[in-house]
Formats: C-alpha cells, sequence, structure tokens
C-alpha cells in the first residue's frame, strides 16, 4: 500500500498535513500547570515546523492556558500555514478533573481568550470540547454559530460526539471536524469515522498511539513493528494514516525525541496485508 494523501482541507479550504501534534502533553501532571520541563516544552514545539507539522491542537483547560500560552512564546509569530486549533468546553477544578460547562456565555468567552493567548485575530479551527448535558444542545450550538459570525472562528468542530450530535449540530454550521478517542485498540467510533469520511468533515483521533493488549512483546503489532524496525507507535500510527484519509491523528508528547519519532511514522507504509491483518484483529475492539 503506498501512503496515503498527506494533506487534508479542513471545512474544505484550510490545508494541512495530516499527521499534526496534540500539544495536551507539555503542561504539568494531571494536564495541570507548568510542565516538568519548560525548556524542552519549547523545544518541541519549535521543533513542529522544522518537522512540516501546521497543525496543532490545543484547548484552554490544557494547563489551563498553560498550553495555548507556550504556544505563542514558542511559534509566535506564526509561520504561514500554521494551523493551531483550541477548544473550549471544560473547566478545571483541579489536575485531572474536568467538568463540562456549555453556557453560551462562557463558551464564547472562552473563545476570546484563547485569542488573545494564542495571539491570531481568529482561530482556524474552534471545537466544542465536550456537549454539556446540562445546557440544551442547541443552546451550545447557538454559541458557535454566533463566534462564526462574530469572524472570532473561521471553522468549528465537535469532540466526543455521535452521529446524532453531528447531524444535529449541522443545523447551526457547518461541521469541520470531529475529535473521538480512537485507536487500535480503541474503535467504538468507528460509526463516527464513517460518518465524517463521507461528508468531508476532518476525523481527529486523540489517544492515538494506545494500541491496547496488542503492544504486548509478540504480539500482531509488534511482530510488524519489528519488520518495519519501527515502534508499536509509529505502526499504530501509520494504521490510524491508511485507515481514512480524513484521519488527522495528533499523537502528544513532551519530548523532542518522542516527537520526532512520532512524525517518522508519516513515512510507513503498511502492506495491504498488514493494514487488514491489524484491522482485522482489533474490529470491535471498545474501552468505553
Ligand atoms: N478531545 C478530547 O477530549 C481529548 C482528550 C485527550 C486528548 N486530546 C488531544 O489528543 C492529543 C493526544 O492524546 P493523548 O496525549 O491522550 O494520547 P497520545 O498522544 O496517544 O499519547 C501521549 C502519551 O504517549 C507518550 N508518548 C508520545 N510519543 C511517544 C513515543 N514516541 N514513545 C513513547 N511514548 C510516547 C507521551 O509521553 P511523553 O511526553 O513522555 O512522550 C504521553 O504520555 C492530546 O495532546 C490532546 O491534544 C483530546
Amino acid at each position: 500500500m503506498t501512503i496515503p494523501h498527506r494533506t487534508f482541507r479542513i471545512g474544505g479550504d484550510i490545508e494541512i498535513r495530516r499527521l499534526g501534534f496534540g500539544a495536551m502533553r507539555i503542561t504539568g501532571p494531571g494536564i495541570w500547570g507548568a510542565p516538568a520541563d519548560r525548556d524542552e516544552a519549547i523545544r518541541v514545539l519549535r521543533r513542529l515546523p522544522e518537522l512540516g507539522v501546521n497543525f496543532i491542537d490545543t484547548a484552554d483547560s490544557y494547563g489551563p492556558n498553560v498550553s495555548e500560552e507556550l504556544i505563542r512564546e514558542a511559534l509566535h509569530p506564526y509561520d504561514a500555514g500554521m494551523v493551531v486549533a483550541t477548544k473550549a468546553g471544560l473547566t478545571r477544578p483541579g489536575p485531572d478533573q474536568w467538568t463540562p460547562q456549555g453556557r453560551p456565555d462562557y463558551l464564547i468567552r472562552q473563545a476570546h481568550g484563547s485569542l488573545q493567548r494564542l495571539g491570531v485575530e481568529r482561530i482556524d479551527l474552534w471545537q466544542l470540547h465536550r456537549i454539556d448535558p446540562s445546557v440544551p444542545r442547541d443552546e451550545q450550538f447557538g454559541a458557535v454559530r454566533h463566534l462564526i459570525d462574530s469572524g472570532v472562528i473561521r471553522h468549528a468542530g465537535l469532540s466526543e460526539v455521535s452521529v446524532a450530535d453531528i447531524k444535529a449540530a449541522s443545523k447551526y454550521f457547518d461541521v469541520a471536524t470531529v475529535q473521538n478517542r480512537f485507536n487500535l485498540g480503541d474503535r467504538g467510533s468507528e460509526d463516527v469515522l464513517d460518518y465524517c469520511a463521507a461528508h468531508g468533515i476532518g476525523f481527529i483521533p486523540w489517544f492515538p498511539l494506545a494500541a491496547g493488549e496488542l503492544t504486548r512483546p509478540g504480539s500482531l503489532l509488534d511482530t510488524i513493528a519489528r519488520n518495519h524496525q519501527a515502534s508499536v507507535g509509529q505502526i499504530a500510527l501509520a494504521w490510524l494514516l491508511q485507515r481514512s484519509p480524513v484521519i488527522l491523528p495528533i499523537p502528544g508528547t513532551s519530548r523532542v525525541a518522542h516527537l520526532e519519532e512520532n512524525v517518522a511514522a508519516g513515512e510507513i507504509a503498511l502492506s495491504d496485508f498488514e493494514f487488514c491483518e491489524l484491522d482485522r484483529a482489533t474490529a470491535g475492539t471498545q474501552q468505553r
């Protein structure tokens, strides 16, 4: 199998390299506060354009604020074509705690805060981090519509949603991306991925490096990795890239060496046999 499409157009008009970077891990333990090695976090971010990565995923809640502020410090003024996608909709009472908050005034305020922290005039892709079950979802989608109409954001996406959620949101705005947990060890969002592929919606699988049981020595994944002289994580990323041209993996790391390894996965071409064997071995796996 040849290496599939390397780029994707978010919302049909913003072209990015499909293998991006998740900026959640450049924060402290529990995704709280400053990273343990701040200088290395800055080096990771500055290595991105050198490696050709031009799609970064972050959120107001990573730190909170820490991830967005570090991205600005390391990369502003941004190279032409660098896309920093962010999100709001989860508040942070403390480390490892995430509480949905979908009041329209809150979402709008947070998007304005991201504008300032990132140092941009408009956010290319802003994602509703969670649909808050305690707020009517139409009100949350209406807030997203307002952000688009007022020019604060260019495109909008959703996170951790069902096909029904995407259809409901589409009455308010064109859903440009969906960010759901998806990897070789958790394929619970296959229906959402297929819907995205059919509608040209970017599908951003979070926790892309995970592969569950398949990471154990002697497993199918381990064997394929050895054959390619690659790590199991690299094969997990290569499989995602080959699974669908709308998949935009965002592996996250706090270390330059890991970043370089992850980006190199974009050059690995699995054979049809390897792809299908991995597909068959993990079909139906679900961790929730
Ligand atoms: N929408 C949502 O609800 C949601 C939820 C979670 C995450 N996300 C997004 O998805 C991105 C990725 O998710 P994730 O961070 O949970 O999962 P991930 O990228 O699959 O895994 C990250 C973990 O793997 C380690 N790692 C990365 N590269 C490695 C390598 N080459 N070798 C060994 N270890 C490596 C990292 O540690 P080191 O720092 O030591 O490399 C980190 O502990 C996040 O950054 C965030 O942008 C979104």
